[in-house]
């Protein structure tokens, strides 16, 4: 039986034998894995440990939080404040920067999480995730500020996700490829199952909330109406579909076997660029598709290079199959 490779191992080999991550970031990455597995647990127990059901009160974002969104966010919190490795955090559950506390060690690092990724599916017992994604904190000044964390997604140093499924899966990239843990309960640790994970360039299956469909600009429209005409259309081949409304769940089902995802601009809300957050989501997954292979624009630039102005900046979405994301970007810049 090849021999297992824990989560731990392979981080001190990325360091050791690649050089590739220092120790903080090692370390910051570990406590990260834990509290993933500490939120698995209460996800795990659902009714039985009163996780589920609404919060009664509202992020920045708007939304209605879940309890579980809170439960995740603060499991985050304690996990990574006392650590020494962060100068301070940013949630999707918080409206503002999270200054590591004074009586604890600073670090160099700034960590930002989608606590809990699919909060509408907590209820109906489908997957959901922790999106997270690290920097480090610009030098030359003391303290931090919500500037600092303003760093276009191709500065992040590692970004990841875990996924609360049948198994739970910690996905995870330091900048050498993306490598797959799946959590052994028994032993309590995350065993590499997949490392060098790549997304084929084409597909047949594309990822869009359809009931969006009149809402949407023209070039995606366009898109997927040339993918819906099927083997008689434009496109000679029949594409399928698939919507899970957790995009942790979606993007790891285009790591694992290819794809498109799209969460586009649509005029329902003609003023922001699309319902993603670009710190928390898009950034992470971006920097996930693009060390496998595949692609991720906003269907015109490339994620990765666009310069934040807001904490909580939306962005359009398409990321996955490069030679589909590479049309629909094209789509865009031909309209
Ligand atoms: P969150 O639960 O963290 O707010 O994110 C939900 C996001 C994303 O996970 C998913 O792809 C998308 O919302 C689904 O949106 P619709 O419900 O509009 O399809
Ligand atoms: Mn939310
Ligand atoms: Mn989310
Ligand atoms: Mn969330």
């Amino acid at each position: 039986m090849n021999q297992r490779i824990s989560l731990s191992r392979y981080l001190v080999e990325q360091q050791r034998v690649d050089g590739l991550i220092p120790a903080q970031l090692r370390l910051l990455l570990e406590v990260v894995a834990r509290a993933c597995k500490s939120i698995s647990q209460s996800v795990n127990k659902g009714a039985l440990g009163g996780v589920l059901g609404t919060a009664g009160s509202e992020n920045v974002q708007g939304e209605v939080q879940k309890k579980l969104d809170i439960i995740a966010n603060e499991v985050l919190i304690e996990a990574n404040e006392w650590g020494g490795h962060l100068a301070a955090m940013a949630s999707e559950e918080m409206d503002s920067i999270y200054l590591v506390p004074n009586r604890y060690p600073q670090g160099e690092y700034l960590l930002m999480f989608d606590p809990l990724d699919g909060s509408s599916n907590i209820d109906v017992n489908v997957s959901i995730g922790t999106i997270f994604s690290v920097l480090k904190k610009p030098e030359g000044h003391p303290g931090v500020t919500e500037e600092d964390f303003l760093q276009p997604g191709a500065q992040q140093v590692a970004a990841g996700y875990c996924v609360y499924g049948p198994q739970t899966t910690l996905v995870l990239t330091v900048g050498d490829g993306v490598a797959m843990f799946t959590l052994d309960r028994e032993m309590g640790s995350f065993v590499l199952t997949q490392e060098n994970v790549r997304i084929p360039e084409d597909t047949k299956e594309f990822a869009i909330n359809m009931s969006n469909m009149r809402h949407w600009d023209a070039p995606v429209k366009r898109y997927v109406d040339e993918c819906l005409a099927g083997v008689e259309g434009p496109r000679n081949k029949d594409f399928n579909m698939r919507w899970i409304a957790s995009m942790v769940a979606d993007v790891h089902r285009i790591l694992t076997r290819g794809g498109i995802f799209m969460y586009p601009w649509d005029k329902r809300e003609p003023n922001k660029p699309g319902k993603l957050r670009l710190m928390y989501e898009a950034n992470p997954m971006a920097w996930l598709v693009e060390q496998a292979g595949g692609a991720a624009t906003n269907g015109r630039e490339r994620i990765l290079n666009l310069q934040p102005t807001k904490l909580h900046e939306r962005v359009s979405v398409v990321l996955g199959s490069r030679n589909e994301v590479d049309r629909v970007t094209r789509y865009h810049l031909e309209a």
